[in-house]
């Protein structure tokens, strides 16, 4: 789940274990740990609770030495974050790092316990390390005794082992749980994630599913899920070098918000022709593959899920082909009926989500004619594991709370929507140039969009003292309501719900008094004279109103209603542009409160379990 970092190297690498774990603290932990070994053998294992700095500060102080080491930061799911249960793990001269869950480990914890191991911690992780042990006393090598242990396990992991009395190399496993490599000269490296190596190598190896790797200094040896040697292709990372810096920013989210017009113009190179939408730009075979489409099939979690709940207005009313949106949880665990011609689309930025990969692996055996995936991160599972892969470009996203993501993903979907309706000729050529045309625009009308960040500071002083929030927006804007709302309560702790602005009499406004500000999201559309009408239902139950329209919507503000007078766009592009001041009010509703805008409590970058 959360991050692992480790290294086989000839100088001391602590420093660079927890300079990595720093790079993976977006990701969301509650503990941190590192287990180092020196050349004479000696084990030094340093766990705290809370933040990286903390573990940082003690691995200074016990100054741990040693080139080989691997270390950790836990998102607990079995038993309480403490330092008890931080990883490594030990057993005898065996040290584990775990991401995932092992689901059957209440039966291998009862097997090891009748052959005398004692538990030291309440996770599921130790039984990795006195298998791995028990393995090691009847195997010839521990890369042979990892995978009889990995033979064992049940569930989703990536995990990482050491033995003490050999620091020579480091032996990993893949099952469910991102695992890539990274080659230096002399040296070697391994993580959850290239972010954590960037600064030491750009030369990654991704494992694949049932992957296990012996790394030593100078060589990495992978063999496959049916234990046969194998070779993995390695390959240049271009990712950003600086994406872990916050640069001129307070925090992640809000460096993300503002790096929105940028990142929709990467998303949008190379895809946009002069009046068309470039569809061999989607995808090898995209063009056949679309053409055939007769069904769309979205699955996605958070906000990727709001994201295809905008976009199943786009596929039915610009493309006229039907399409359903579910959340992946549920998608996994329903029998459903799979539509002829049907395309199955995951969204998500980071293409490690568990659901989301479990239910494209699902719909691959349940006869979809293609599996798609929409994602942000080149080389992740999704992608790897999808017929189509269709990139947003919005860079490393670092802040918990989704935001470039969103909004690429957006634009991916209309181009998308627009390829799809041009390869069954249900749109015709100025149909695809006013999309065009809004999509070349949108980058700067956000870039303007931005500058009414210190408006809406001055209306999140409203917001910061409430415990709830209502948001209402009707046809497309009804999804952007549900992303405004899960911002809200992901990163200010504020209860948020969104509604239907058309289903708000069907029982919500029971809620509505003076201390309920319900925000609307209200551009002038066809639905705009039935969204009034909502408005003064609420109106008149004296609920506060923060209205945000455009110019010609024909709103005025009074001390019931506060009016956020935006420039006018293209109304095919208006859902995504009036995401923008959604998330800066988020945002400032979270800097007044105080609240841990990048790592909110509770929360994961990427959920990789269950
Ligand atoms: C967004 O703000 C969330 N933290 C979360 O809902 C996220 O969108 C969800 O976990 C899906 O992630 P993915 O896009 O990486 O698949
Ligand atoms: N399931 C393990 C634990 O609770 C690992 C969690 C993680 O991925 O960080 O310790």
């Amino acid at each position: 789940m959360c991050g692992i970092v480790g290294a086989v190297a000839q100088r001391d690498v602590a420093e660079i274990l927890v300079e990595g774990l720093r790079r993976l603290e977006y990701r969301g932990y509650d503990s941190a740990g590192v287990a180092v070994i020196d050349h004479e053998n000696q084990l030094t294992r340093v766990r705290r609770l809370g933040k990286v700095q903390e573990l940082a500060d003690a691995v200074e102080q016990s100054h741990v030495a040693g080139g080989t080491g691997i270390a950790h930061t836990r998102w607990a799911t079995h038993g309480e974050p403490s330092e008890a249960n931080a990883h490594p793990h030990v057993s005898g001269d065996i040290a584990v790092v775990h991401n995932g869950i092992i689901e059957n480990h209440e039966a291998l914890r009862a097997l090891l316990q009748e052959r005398g191991y004692q538990f030291k911690s309440q996770t599921d992780t130790e039984v990795i390390a006195h298998l791995v042990e028990w393995e090691l006393r009847q195997s010839e090598s521990l890369t042979e005794a990892v995978q009889k242990a990995a033979k064992q396990l049940e569930g989703a992991y990536g995990t990482v082992v050491l033995d003490r009395r050999d620091s020579s190399r480091l032996v990993v496993a893949r099952s469910g749980s991102p695992i890539v490599i990274g080659f230096g000269v002399g040296e070697n490296f391994l993580a959850s994630d290239q972010l954590a190596l960037l600064n030491v190598t750009r030369r990654f190896m991704y494992l694949e599913e049932g992957d296990v790797a012996e790394i030593t200094r100078r060589e990495v040896t992978v063999f496959d899920v049916n234990g046969v040697k194998i070779e993995r292709e390695i390959s240049e990372s271009n990712a950003e070098h600086d994406a872990g810096d916050k640069g001129q920013f307070r925090h992640f989210m809000q460096k993300e918000i503002f790096e929105q017009p940028k990142a929709l113009i990467n998303t949008m190179e190379g895809r946009l022709g002069k009046d068309s939408v470039v569809v061999d730009s989607i995808g090898v075979h995209a063009a056949e593959i679309l053409e055939k489409v007769e069904h769309v099939q979205i699955v996605a979690c958070g906000t990727s899920y709001n994201a295809g709940m905008t976009a199943r207005y786009w596929f039915e009313g610009i493309a006229g082909v039907s399409c359903d949106v579910e959340i992946a949880s549920e998608f996994r665990y329903r029998k459903f009926v799979t539509r002829p011609n049907s395309l199955l689309i995951t969204l998500s930025q980071s293409g490690e989500t568990a659901d989301t990969l479990a239910a494209l692996r699902l719909a691959k055996e349940k006869g979809y004619m293609a599996v798609m995936t929409i994602c942000n991160v080149a080389g992740s599972s999704l992608v790897r594991e999808s017929d189509i892969a269709f990139m947003t470009r919005a860079g490393a996203e670092i802040g918990v709370a989704s935001t470039k993501a969103f909004t690429t993903q957006l634009a991916a979907l209309l181009m998308l929507v627009t390829g799809i309706g041009k390869q069954k000729q249900r749109i015709d050529a100025a149909k695809e140039k006013e999309i065009v045309d809004a999509l070349r625009a949108l980058p700067a009308q956000i870039e303007s969009a931005l500058k009414f960040d210190k408006q809406i500071e001055a209306l999140a002083i409203d917001f910061a003292d409430k415990h709830n929030t209502l948001f209402l927006g009707r046809g497309e804007y009804y999804p952007i309501a549900l992303e405004s709302a899960l911002k809200l309560k992901e990163i200010s702790y504020i209860h948020a719900e969104a509604y239907a602005a058309g289903e708000l009499k069907h029982g919500p406004l029971a809620l509505i008094d003076a201390d309920m500000p319900v925000v609307v999201v209200a551009p002038g559309n066809e639905l705009l004279e039935k969204l009034k009408s909502n408005i003064e239902e609420v109106r008149a139950r004296g609920g506060l109103l923060y209205v945000f329209a455009d110019e010609g919507a024909g709103f005025e503000s009074d001390e019931t209603m506060k009016i956020i007078t935006m420039p006018k766009v293209s109304e095919i592009t208006a859902p995504i542009y009036y995401t923008v001041p959604m998330q800066l009010l988020s945002y400032h509703v979270a800097l007044i409160k105080g609240t841990d805008v990048d790592q909110p409590r509770n929360l994961a970058k990427s959920v990789t379990v269950e």
